[in-house]
């Protein structure tokens, strides 16, 4: 998915790095999570994953890819709508119940009354986020998949495997430029063809893997891990108001919204490292209390942290390599645009 600091196609690089510097271990920790897509990697190695994020709707991200370990069968479900069980295929029960779901009449719920052209026309901000239609569709799903889950017909699993399935495919057709902190003014393509849920990949490995929603520094102390990898924000733009049109869809709790963008209450999201002062604080915090062998931190050169101070920081406790590689930030078919900035990896050994 679009997501600022997404690791997918540095998550190899990066594990080239630590096998190079013979950095192994069973237990890996990201407790930046996001995307969960580098703990899908290590989970795919066979580490058992902790992973944590101050995001709620990357919490149903990590449960459906990290936490869960089972093949979602919907028995209960698929009885109770009448559709033929696959019991021989069960990985494809996922796919009939997302048919299912891309079947459902439209409903007009919170997605299409604040963030569609026909919810707003009479509201004091008129929003483009959505078609009218993939709005409705949206909210048909969402609703749908609660109403299944309150009434006992899914399990935990099956119920963020939904969930999951449908923040993921929300991105592919929001009327964004990247982050939902504004709508475009004009239709980007995207967001003009009909809605389709698609099922996410699952992965599964033989461990016990956990997840948890919420400040990760709250949680830290109670760990202990091999790997402890941190990917932080690297600037003051806090992710909370940047995805909060995907934070209500994973919740769906009807919140007050302001302003034209239609903003949810963030406060209790903020990061502390998206300033300056608190981010070091809490870097050393962490460095200092939680349990680890090696604790690996990405970060670039245009981030808010310094250099030295990250690695005056981290040679209190053990031995530092920094290896940096040139990554390109703005993809541009114009040469003029190409901008490459030095992503940063701190390896601290204990
Ligand atoms: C650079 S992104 C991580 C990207 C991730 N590695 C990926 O591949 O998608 C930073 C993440 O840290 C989360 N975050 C920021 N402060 C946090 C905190 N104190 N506790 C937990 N998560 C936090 C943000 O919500 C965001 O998802």
């Amino acid at each position: 998915m679009r997501f600022i600091g997404n690791k997918e196609n540095l998550v190899k690089n990066m594990y080239s790095i630590l096998r190079s510097k013979n950095i192994y271990g069973e237990i890996f920790c990201d407790f930046f999570a996001g995307t969960a897509n580098v703990g899908k990697f290590f989970k795919g190695l066979n580490y058992k994953i902790y992973s944590s994020d101050i995001l709620y709707f990357s919490y149903c991200l990590q449960y459906a890819y990290i936490k869960n370990n089972t093949i979602p069968r919907f028995d209960k479900l698929l009885d109770y709508l009448n559709i033929k069980n696959n019991y021989l295929f069960s990985d494809s029960n996922l796919e009939l119940i997302l048919e299912y779901l891309n079947n459902i009449d439209s409903f007009e719920g919170f997605i299409y009354n604040n963030y569609t052209i026909g919810g707003t026309e009479n509201k004091e901000y008129k929003r483009m986020y959505f078609s009218d239609e993939n709005g409705k569709k949206i909210d048909a799903i969402r609703i749908e998949i609660e109403k299944w889950k309150n009434y006992s017909l899914i399990n935990d699993n099956e119920y963020f495997i939904l969930i999951a399935s449908l923040i993921e495919s929300v991105s592919f057709f929001s009327n964004v430029s990247g982050v939902y902190a504004a709508f475009q003014k004009k239709w980007d393509k995207r967001a003009l063809k009909p809605f389709i849920l698609k099922p996410i990949n699952l992965i599964f490995n033989e461990k016990e893997n956990e997840v948890f929603f919420g400040n990760s520094i709250n949680i830290i102390k109670n760990i202990k891990t091999d790997i402890l990898y941190l990917d932080p924000p690297y600037n003051e733009r806090q992710y909370a108001p940047n995805y909060h049109i995907l934070e209500t869809i994973a919740r769906y709790d009807n919140p007050i919204i302001k302003g034209i963008s239609g903003m949810r209450d963030y406060r209790n999201q903020k990061s502390s490292f998206c300033n300056k002062k608190t981010a070091l604080i809490d870097l050393e915090f962490i460095i200092n209390n939680a349990d680890y062998k090696y604790c690996i931190l990405s970060y670039n050169n245009e981030g808010i942290m310094e250099k030295e101070n990250i690695i005056s920081i981290m040679s209190k406790v053990g031995k530092v390599d920094l290896i940096e590689f040139d990554y390109l930030k703005f993809k541009s078919n114009s040469n003029n645009n190409k901008k490459f900035i030095k992503e940063q990896l701190y390896i601290l050994s204990i």
